[in-house]
């Protein structure tokens, strides 16, 4: 079959990826869909096995570091738009092994976009030819000037927000990689001329996250009754969106953004850590049947993470004003149906946690 087009999805077993990759193939199928992952310990094709055979799919295994194998792909596959989501994405990693995130992050990244540049260059596709998956971290931390938040305890729990215009200060060695190949990608519009743009997202929670990050990690250990390490006092703010709701904004960023132009995103839902954990175990006691409160005793205030951000919080309204995004579910749908699909879906939750997928590429495909 002839398509359309012939789209690069870096990072496609991944958490963010995978809703990207499944909302593409399903909503197009007149594009082909290559999915690019290294699969890393965080990339999983469970993730996608309800539309792996489907025509318009292509999953290949490889590392963007390697760039004579992207190259050769991508004018094999005769791309003609990449969105780039693969990385290493957890911040205390980033603390443990700053290497790892320089070399995936920023090189990865680097090498990338020469593949692609010289493959816009051959045919000078119209249209965002590279679009580059970031994160509001790169921006830094925001104070906290209203600590008690609006009349309800709830955010935003200061004056101020970020905004496209904000200057970067990544704190983190992950931050520090991400802001880093953002100036690559610009370097690359503001230079050769090739058709970029970035996003910066919030947190995001939702189904096939690594149990690693706060919300799949803290509603496995209510489930299993295990402590909850809440890292200080529980004060840091995070602004958290529903991964399908960024996979939306990236759908349309992709078809409608503007080239060489910056888009914020996120849904203005911030959240104390502490009071957010309060809710997760509310809302597992609840499903599971258990007593009202049962599982507070499980908090745990354990030694603070190296350089801890306080606060994020991102002003979309660029994005709302301009594209017309909004979200489509509020926090407690979203949070409600994120904890039913951990708790329905404990056969994925088990397999990544005891590692038994590691193999599974190599089994499933051989080394192609
Ligand atoms: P993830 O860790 O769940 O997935 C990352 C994917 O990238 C995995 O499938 C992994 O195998 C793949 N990968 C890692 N190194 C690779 C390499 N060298 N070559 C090829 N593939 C490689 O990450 P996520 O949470 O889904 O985040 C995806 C992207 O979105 C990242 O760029 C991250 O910085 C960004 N982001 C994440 C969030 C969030 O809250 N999770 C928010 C904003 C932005
Ligand atoms: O803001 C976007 C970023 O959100 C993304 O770019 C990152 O890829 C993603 O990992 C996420 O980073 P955070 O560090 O904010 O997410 P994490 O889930 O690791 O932590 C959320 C908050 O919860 C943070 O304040 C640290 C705290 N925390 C986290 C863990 C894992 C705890 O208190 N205890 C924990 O065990």
């Amino acid at each position: 079959m002839e398509y359309k087009r012939s789209i690069l999805i870096t990072g496609g077993a991944g958490f963010i990826g995978s809703h990207v990759v499944r909302r593409f193939v399903k909503a197009y199928p007149e594009y082909r869909i290559i999915n690019l992952d290294k699969l890393t310990y965080a990339g999983n094709l469970d993730n996608l096995r309800d539309i792996e055979k489907a025509p318009n799919y292509r999953f290949f295994k490889a590392d963007i570091c390697d760039f004579e194998t992207v190259y050769d792909l991508m004018r094999q596959e005769r791309v003609d738009g990449v969105i780039h989501l693969a990385a290493e994405s957890h911040v205390d990693r980033s603390i443990k092994d700053p290497f790892t995130f320089a070399r995936t992050n920023v090189l990865g990244t680097l090498s990338l976009l020469q593949a692609a540049r010289l493959c816009w260059e051959e045919r000078k596709y119209e249209g965002c030819f590279f679009y580059h998956i970031s994160t509001d971290e790169v921006y830094g931390a925001l104070e906290m000037t209203r600590p008690e938040g609006d009349k309800d305890g709830r955010g935003p729990y200061g004056d101020l927000l970020f905004r496209e215009d904000t200057a970067y200060h990544p704190h983190s060695p992950y931050s520090a990689s991400k802001a880093s190949s953002d100036h690559f990608v610009r370097a690359f519009h503001d230079t050769y001329g090739m058709p970029t743009v970035v996003t910066n997202c919030s947190n995001n929670y939702g189904p096939y996250q690594f149990p690693e990050k706060l919300i799949p990690l803290f509603i496995n250990n209510i489930r299993n009754r295990k402590p909850l390490p809440v890292y200080g006092k529980g004060e840091n703010v995070r602004d958290w969106l529903y991964v399908e709701d960024h996979a939306a904004a990236i759908d349309l960023i992709f078809h409608q953004g503007a080239a060489g132009e910056t888009y914020n995103i996120g849904g203005f839902n911030e959240w104390k850590n502490i009071d957010l954990i309060r809710l997760m175990i509310a809302t597992v006691d609840r499903l599971l049947g258990r007593p009202e409160g049962a599982d507070l005793d499980l908090i745990t205030f354990v030694t603070d993470r190296a350089g801890h951000d306080l606060r994020y919080a991102i002003d979309p309204s660029k994005l709302r004003d301009t594209l017309g995004w909004k979200p489509s579910v509020t926090f407690e749908q979203g949070l409600e149906r994120t904890v039913r699909w951990y708790l329905d879906n404990k056969a994925w939750l088990d397999a990544v946690t005891s590692g038994a997928y590691a193999g599974y590429y190599e089994e499933m495909y051989g080394n192609r």
